[in-house]
């Protein structure tokens, strides 16, 4: 299924770097922001949930949503897609897994020292400090911080602010660093992630994308589209290049 142009630099890598998106977590029952059937963006407007100001503006709106995604992450499960990369991490000496997902699922199949560049909507922090806070109550009004009483907001980057900058940097230092770029479930189209597969292949590592469409995405030497789903997809990969 896979030319070895993309199975021998993958049993040769020392260091391989996985950035993943929504797309990994849709066979988990988690819809997309972009997919026009099912994606979130669909039925809202982000700047109406996911910015600063529309926190400020309504935070009982935007706290609704996002305790409504974490309650539905209670009734989904890691899908073989995130279990595959679990088992890529004892197949290769290093592996980076940076995600632009915030539903966690990488850590739940896993994965560990999971670099999350958009936050996680299972963490809060408080909106006037700044700061995390580990203890919250999950209720339907929005909490309030326990050192300065102000509204917990979820710990997730919204549009138009900083990612977090040591994510960031070991997001760029991987990306770099990589013999290998696995670029999994993205519409690539969000900065600073989507310019990360090419700091790989500007050193030459080869870039593979595992997607079931390569509509959108950029071609050319090195770059190797993987057309399918991730929980198809990545199984397949281990299972060829690294047979039992
Ligand atoms: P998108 O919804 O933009 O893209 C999802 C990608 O997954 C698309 O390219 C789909 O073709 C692909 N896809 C769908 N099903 C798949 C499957 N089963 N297996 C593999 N791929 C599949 O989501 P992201 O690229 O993650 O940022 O979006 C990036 C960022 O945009 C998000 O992190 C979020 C959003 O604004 C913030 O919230 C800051």
């Amino acid at each position: 299924m896979f030319p070895d142009s993309v199975l021998a630099p993958l049993r040769a890598a020392r260091r391989v770097a996985v950035l993943t998106g929504a797309g990994i977590s849709a066979e988990s029952g988690i819809p997309t922001f972009r997919d026009a059937l099912t994606g979130l963006w669909a039925r809202f407007r982000p700047e109406d949930l996911a910015t600063p100001e529309a926190f400020a503006r309504d935070p009982a709106l935007v706290w609704r949503w996002y305790r409504e995604r974490r309650q539905r992450l209670r009734t989904v499960e890691p899908n073989p897609g995130h279990r595959a990369l679990v088992a890529l991490e004892g197949r290769v000496p290093e592996l980076t897994l940076i995600t632009q997902n915030v539903d966690g699922l990488h850590a739940r199949a896993g994965s560990r020292g999971v670099v999350e560049l958009h936050g996680n909507i299972t963490r809060v922090r408080c909106f006037a400090e700044d700061t995390p806070v580990e203890e919250w109550p999950d209720t339907e009004a929005v909490p309030a911080c326990p050192r300065c009483g102000g509204p917990l907001r979820p710990d997730v980057v919204w549009f138009g602010e900083m990612l977090p900058p040591a994510a960031l940097e070991r997001a760029r230092a991987a990306a770099g660093g990589c013999d290998v770029f696995l670029s999994v479930g993205t519409s690539n189209l969000v900065e600073p992630a989507a310019s990360l597969p090419w700091l790989a292949s500007a050193r030459g590592a080869p870039v593979l994308i595992v997607n079931p469409t390569a509509d959108g995405q950029r071609a050319g030497p090195g770059i190797h589209p993987l057309l399918g789903k991730a929980g198809v997809v990545l199984p397949a990969l281990l299972r060829e290049a690294w047979p039992e």
